[in-house]
């Protein structure tokens, strides 16, 4: 009788580790794109400014407005998807990472000169700017990734 629940024991103790094996590999070949990773640090950057706002902490503007002006490449192989696939639009797909680049130039050159009604007109149009892009490319690009 005993062994009987051993066994049951063992057995779900196997089952949990091929299912825990499978779901591991799936996440593995679900590897999350260049493009999406990038993003993600410009999401923490502007949540940075957003705190440093409301507690005036200029520096902290600034260092994260720098780091969404100087923002990491998402990577040759996300890069040549993209290129592959948008053609003539990549043109207008980087002009908006520009306008983001220029709007956090501004924004940090504001948080320097502690100017907050600056900081809050650079701030908004930060926000512009991200949605902006979003709105015309997001969904597509999702895709694109996939
Ligand atoms: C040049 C176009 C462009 C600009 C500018 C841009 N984004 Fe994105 N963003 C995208 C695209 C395309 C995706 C979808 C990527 C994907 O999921 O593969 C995306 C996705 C995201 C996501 C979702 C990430 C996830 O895990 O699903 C966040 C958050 C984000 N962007 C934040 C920002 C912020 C903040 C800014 C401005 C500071 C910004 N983006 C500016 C194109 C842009």
């Amino acid at each position: 009788m005993k062994s009987g629940i051993y066994c049951w024991v063992v057995v779900i103790f196997l089952l949990c580790m091929v299912s825990g094996a499978v779901i591991a590999e799936e996440a593995n070949e679900k590897q999350i794109n260049g493009l999406r990773l990038v993003m993600q640090g410009l999401l923490e950057d502007t949540q940075q400014i957003t705190t440093g706002i409301f507690l005036q902490d200029f520096s902290q503007i600034e260092v994260a407005a720098n780091k969404i002006a100087n923002h990491p490449s998402p990577g040759m192989a996300t890069k040549t998807k993209l290129i592959a696939n948008l053609g003539g639009e990549m043109g207008k797909f980087k002009q908006f990472d520009t306008l983001v680049h220029n709007t956090a130039v501004k924004l940090s050159r504001a948080a320097s000169n502690e100017d907050m009604t600056a900081i809050i007109t650079a701030y908004h149009q930060l926000i512009d700017d991200c949605q902006a892009c979003h709105a015309e490319f997001k969904q597509r690009i999702i895709k694109i990734l996939e």
